[in-house]
């Protein structure tokens, strides 16, 4: 079995003691590449020093929406695309896009979410995007960077929303969440993903699949989420793992 974890932060201080076994036991569970997600620029160093010793870890470099407050200026942007292109292991931007759980700082997001779509499509870079409760306000920017190419990450969203990114071309990666009793809505929504869009995910060190719900989550949780796809879309697990980790090699050029 052959898996593409596509969604991990695996430079988080949750993994400094123990990042080696952590590594031991996705290489055993069959995770054979994974792109790493950025939520700051500032920690590219570190992330770039992991990639070194693990060959199998790919780059993404971007600013994460509720870093934006913090964070965000227009010379960002510049400092986001020169990073892009000193690595031959960057292999997406992000991640970006827009969360407005708590409603707060929606402009600057929506800025800094354009200015890293533009440095996607000025690089030819795909695009992870981070969408929470602004499922509408995230088509409506990504609907005027027609080139785009990208993953709708950790989703979460109902199956009409569903459909607005998949006429966008977007793929959709389903994470630990799906293996929750309760996530009616996104079971529903992860049987209309046509199989060339479909991805799999951590989110590391957040949302432990079931039956791991509420410990520290790792690359190697990433069959559950697989196994979980495959009794909702009743199909094979190795339908689900092949098909997976294809889509992944063809959006990131692995
Ligand atoms: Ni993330």
């Amino acid at each position: 079995m052959r898996l593409v974890d596509t969604h991990v932060h695996v430079n988080f201080p949750e993994y400094d003691r123990d990042l080696a076994e952590v590594r031991q036991r996705w290489q055993s569970a069959g995770v054979c590449r994974l792109v790493h997600s950025c939520v700051n620029p500032a920690d590219f160093p570190k992330m770039q020093a992991i990639a070194q010793h693990f060959p199998e870890v790919s780059l993404a470099v971007g600013l994460h929406p509720l870093s934006t407050a913090e964070f965000w200026q227009d010379q960002l942007a510049e400092q986001i695309k020169t990073l892009a292109q000193s690595d031959s292991r960057i292999v997406a931007i992000g991640e970006t896009g827009l969360d407005f759980y708590k409603a707060e700082n929606q402009p600057e997001q929506i800025t800094a979410f354009q200015h890293q779509l533009a440095i996607a499509q000025d690089l030819g870079l795909p695009v992870i995007i981070h969408c929470r409760e602004s499922a509408h306000a995230t088509y409506e920017v990504l609907k005027d960077f027609p080139n785009i190419r990208g993953v709708m990450h950790c989703w979460a969203g109902n199956p009409q929303e569903t459909e607005w990114f998949l006429s966008l071309g977007m793929y959709i990666s389903f994470s630990g969440i799906i293996t929750f009793k309760n996530a009616k809505q996104i079971h529903e929504s992860s049987k209309i993903v046509p199989s060339d869009r479909l991805l799999i995910e951590t989110d590391c060190p957040f949302l432990a699949p079931h039956p791991q719900r509420g410990k520290r989550n790792e690359p190697a949780l990433v069959k559950y989420v697989a196994h979980k796809l495959a009794e909702l879309r009743q199909t094979d697990i190795l339908e689900i793992t092949e098909q997976t980790t294809n889509n992944a090699f063809t959006l990131f050029n692995l």
